[in-house]
């Protein structure tokens, strides 16, 4: 069968790494079509990650204001209950919105939409395949984006009622009692963080002796006292063995550190171990395209594949699986394909966890800064003395700055505070022009705002803060 169109550019997947792509492919004059299975687009992140999770933690954050907080502002709330059901409803809306508007941003860059599951075939070509129908489609390139799935734990079977993942814990019917999370990893204190709002009792296993590995350390120990202070439990260096199902829930055998067995019990598990790339089913083996030694996509510093014309981006290659950094990725695809420099910075790329405090950080931790064996000074200022933190009443917190002893060029922020989703902005663009700690502290900073901490950190690393 001959194929039907030629196109300049086949993506294949509609996640962020995929839709992104499209679209500036589209804008940058390339006849594009994007091939994703699901009817709803946008991938994992708007149906099942990101946006989801983030509506659940802003309806349980404001929940847990009303319980916990207002009363100090002076609001007195009577009888405060909780309607789970309305707030997986606005989820839902927020979800449809989202997944809606790419469809409109498809129409609206005439991005044809492909409903199906793509193979890639040698020759670059592609079959898509739809309720036993099958379409030969033909392209100049090809972008494979075809994201990740969560890792499931032998002797945990799934069944998105009383042994969930990420995507089950999005939906529960309704709040469980106890609820034991399995990693103490970015989904694992998200999730875990909207259920013990809730008023789930939460216990967190991870099988490394700190949470969320990645980050630093200093910080990272920090976050867990102030999570462990709003109620989340810990055991850590904790293996988990097996669960079953039974009457009163899941009993959980795990083994600690020094090898005692031992058993625990909850009404819901969250399994949140991490996620691994979605490589089957897209013909890669018979096409010639080659994984690395873990399984993703092995792609050169272009993004190019082992076959000649497609390259692929995302949760599928290597680095860090988040969806901004896929959105980079598509974007310096389809720009080189459109003769452009694409590129991407990975020293500049941000990682959050949206707690309440949040934690966001860019470039290097304390530990990797000691391991490249780079002289380095570091200052950590406290939102106690932050104007603002304290008229908001979150002092819990701090901003961590790390800089080149020798140059004071910037080489990681770190902050464990409120909003530190939207603080960690200025600290990306200064590594990003590879700024200086005193450029930053040279910069006027809007008061009374949280980002003083920012400036006041940086000056710690030169002539001194002035508030402590
Ligand atoms: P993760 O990699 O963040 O954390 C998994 C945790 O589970 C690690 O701490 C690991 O040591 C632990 N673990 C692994 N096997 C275990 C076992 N058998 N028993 C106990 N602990 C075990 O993975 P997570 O949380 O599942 O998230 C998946 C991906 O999604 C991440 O790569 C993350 O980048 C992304 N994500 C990002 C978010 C954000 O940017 N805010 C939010 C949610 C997910």
């Amino acid at each position: 069968m001959a194929p039907e169109v030629t196109y300049d550019l086949i993506v294949i997947g509609a996640g962020p790494g995929g839709y992104v792509a499209a679209i500036r492919a589209a804008q940058l004059g390339l006849k594009v079509a994007c091939i994703e299975k699901e009817r709803s687009l946008g991938g994992t992140c708007l149906n099942v990650g990101c946006i989801p999770s983030k509506a659940l933690l802003e309806s349980s954050e404001l929940y847990a204001q009303a319980k916990d907080k207002l009363k100090d502002h002076g609001v007195q709330i009577g009888q405060l209950s909780l309607d789970l059901a309305k707030c997986m409803e606005r989820k839902d809306q927020v979800v449809g919105q989202l997944t809606g508007g790419v469809a409109f941003l498809f129409k609206k860059n005439k991005v044809d939409h492909i409903l199906g599951t793509a193979q890639v075939n040698a020759d670059r070509s592609v079959t898509v395949r739809q309720n036993k129908e099958e379409t030969l489609l033909k392209a100049k390139n090809v972008l494979i984006a075809s994201g990740s799935s969560p890792i499931e734990l032998p002797g945990l079977k799934i069944d998105q009622k009383s042994i969930v993942d990420s995507t089950g814990a999005l939906a529960l019917p309704k709040v469980p009692k106890s609820m034991i999370v399995i990693g103490g990893g970015y989904i694992g204190l998200e999730l875990g963080s909207v259920y013990l709002r809730y008023g789930s009792q939460v216990t967190v296993l991870e099988a490394l002796d700190r949470i969320v590995p990645a980050m630093d350390l200093e910080v990272g120990k920090a976050f867990q006292r102030i999570l462990h202070k709003q109620g989340m439990n810990f055991q850590l260096s904790t293996k988990v063995k097996k669960a079953t199902v039974g009457k009163d829930g899941v009993e959980v055998e795990v083994e600690d550190a020094a090898g005692k067995a031992s058993t625990l019990n909850a009404e819901v598990v969250l399994v949140a171990v991490g996620r691994r790339p979605n490589t089957s089913g897209l013909g890669l083996d018979k096409a010639g395209i080659k994984l690395d030694e873990r399984g993703r996509i092995a792609v050169n510093s272009h993004f190019q594949t082992s076959l000649a014309g497609v390259y692929a981006v995302g949760d599928v290659i290597a680095g860090p699986m988040l969806a901004h950094k896929a959105m980079e990725e598509g974007v310096a695809v389809v720009e080189s394909l459109a003769g452009q420099a694409g590129h991407v910075n990975y020293d500049a790329i941000p990682s959050v966890v949206y707690t309440w405090p949040e934690v966001a950080s860019v470039g290097l931790t304390e530990e990797q800064v000691k391991e490249k064996g780079i002289e380095y000074r570091a200052f950590k200022y406290p939102f106690t003395a932050v104007p603002k933190a304290i008229a908001m009443g979150e002092k819990e917190g701090f901003v961590k700055l790390i800089a080149d002893k020798k140059t004071d060029r910037l080489l990681g922020a770190h902050i464990l505070g409120p909003r530190a989703s939207d603080m960690i902005a200025e600290l990306v663009l200064a590594i990003e022009f590879k700024a200086s700690a005193e450029d930053i502290a040279r910069t006027c900073h809007a008061h009374p705002t949280l980002s003083e901490g920012v400036k006041e950190a940086a000056l710690g690393l030169g002539s001194g803060p002035i508030h402590i």
